[in-house]
C-alpha cells in the first residue's frame, strides 16, 4: 500500500505557498539585504573604510542614489527566493518520502538533520545563478558610471553573464553558497533546541509559548549569523569580482577569507552583521505569517468549495 494520492497535489501547493511566503517576506527585507552586500564589498582591495556603519551606508545610498535604489535587484532577490525555497522544500519532501517508503517509519532527528542539510545544499546550488545576478545588481550603483555592468533586469543579467562569461559563471561562488546553507542549517538545528531547553529549564524557568520561542530563535539566529557571515562575505566577493588583465581578484573562498582578514582586519569578515541579523527575524516571522494566511485562505476558499461539490 502506498501513500494516499491526495498528498501529491497538496505537496505542490505546499511548495508554492512556501515559495510565495518567502518571496513576500523578501520584498520587505530587501533594503537590509542590499545594505549588507554593500557593506561586504566596501573596502575590497584598498582596505579603506567606505562607511562608518550600516546606518551611514544606508544614508549614503539614499542620498546619492535615491530611495528606490534600495530596491535594485528585487527581481533577482525574488527569483533566488523562489528557486532556493521551492527546491529545498521539494527535495526535502522527496527524501522524506523515499525514507518512509524504504524503512516504513518516520526519520529520527539525525536522519532529518542529514536530509535537511542535503536539501539545503541542493537548494543553494540551484539558487546560485539568481544569487550571482542579485549580488552584481545590488553592488552596481556604487561604481563609477563607466565601470557599471548596467544589467536591466534579472533575466538580462542571467543572459548577459551566460554570453559574456559562459554558463559556468552563473555558478560562481557556489562552494561558499552551499557551505553557508549547510552551516546555517546545522547551527540552527543544533542551537535552537539547546537555547529553548536553557530558557525553559535554566534559571529563567520560562513557560512554553511565544516568548520562549522568540528568545530561543533570537539567540539561535545570532549564533547562525556569526557562524555563517565569513562564508557569506566570501560568496559576495567572489560573485561580484571582475577579471582584470586575465587575472581574477580572488582565487577562491580561502583566498578571500585570508586576504580580507589580513588587509581589512579580522573583524571585517563580519562586515554587514547588523543588517544581516536585523533581516533574519522579520524574514522568518513574515514568512510564517504569510504562510498561515495562504493556508487559511486556501482552506476557506478551495477546500470548502471542494467539500461542497
Ligand atoms: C534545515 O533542515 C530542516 C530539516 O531538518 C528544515 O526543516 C529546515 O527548514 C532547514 N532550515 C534551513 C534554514 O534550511
Ligand atoms: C554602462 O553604462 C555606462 C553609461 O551609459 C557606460 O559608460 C558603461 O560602459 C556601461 N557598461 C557596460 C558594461 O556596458
Amino acid at each position: 500500500m502506498s501513500a494516499p494520492p491526495k498528498k501529491h497535489t497538496s505537496n505542490a501547493i505546499k511548495f508554492l505557498f512556501g515559495g510565495l511566503s518567502g518571496m513576500g517576506a523578501t520584498i520587505v527585507v530587501q533594503p537590509l539585504d542590499l545594505v549588507k552586500t554593500r557593506m561586504q564589498i566596501s573596502g575590497a582591495g584598498s582596505g579603506k573604510k567606505e562607511f562608518r556603519n550600516s546606518f551611514h551606508c544606508m544614508q549614503t545610498i539614499v542620498s546619492k542614489e535615491g530611495v528606490l535604489a534600495l530596491y535594485t535587484g528585487i527581481g533577482a532577490a525574488l527569483l533566488r527566493q523562489a528557486t532556493y525555497t521551492t527546491s529545498r522544500l521539494g527535495i526535502y519532501t522527496y527524501l522524506n518520502d523515499q525514507f518512509l517508503e524504504r524503512f516504513k517509519h518516520n526519520p529520527g532527528v539525525l536522519h532529518s538533520m542529514v536530509m535537511g542539510t542535503v536539501a539545503g545544499a541542493c537548494g543553494a546550488f540551484i539558487g546560485t545563478p539568481a544569487e550571482v545576478a542579485l549580488i552584481r545588481m545590488t553592488s552596481d550603483g556604487r561604481l563609477p558610471v563607466a565601470e557599471r555592468r548596467n544589467y536591466t533586469s534579472v533575466l538580462n543579467a542571467l543572459s548577459r553573464i551566460t554570453t559574456e562569461e559562459g554558463v559556468a559563471a552563473l555558478w560562481k561562488g557556489s562552494l561558499p553558497t552551499v557551505g553557508r546553507a549547510m552551516i546555517v542549517n546545522m547551527t540552527q538545528l543544533a542551537s535552537y533546541s539547546q537555547f529553548k531547553a536553557y530558557f525553559r529549564d535554566g534559571p529563567l524557568k520560562m513557560q512554553e509559548g511565544i516568548p520562549l520561542h522568540f528568545c530561543a530563535s533570537m539567540l539561535s539566529g545570532l549564533l547562525t549569523t556569526m557562524t555563517s557571515m565569513p562564508l557569506d562575505i566570501a560568496k559576495t566577493r567572489i560573485q561580484n569580482m571582475k577579471t582584470i588583465d586575465g587575472k581574477p581578484e580572488y582565487r577562491g573562498t580561502v583566498d578571500v577569507l585570508y586576504r580580507v582578514a589580513r588587509q581589512e582586519g579580522l573583524f571585517s569578515l563580519w562586515k554587514g552583521f547588523t543588517p544581516y541579523y536585523c533581516r533574519l527575524g522579520p524574514h522568518t516571522v513574515l514568512t510564517f505569517i504569510l504562510l498561515e494566511q495562504l493556508n487559511k485562505a486556501y482552506n476557506t476558499y478551495i477546500n470548502s468549495a471542494k467539500a461542497n461539490v
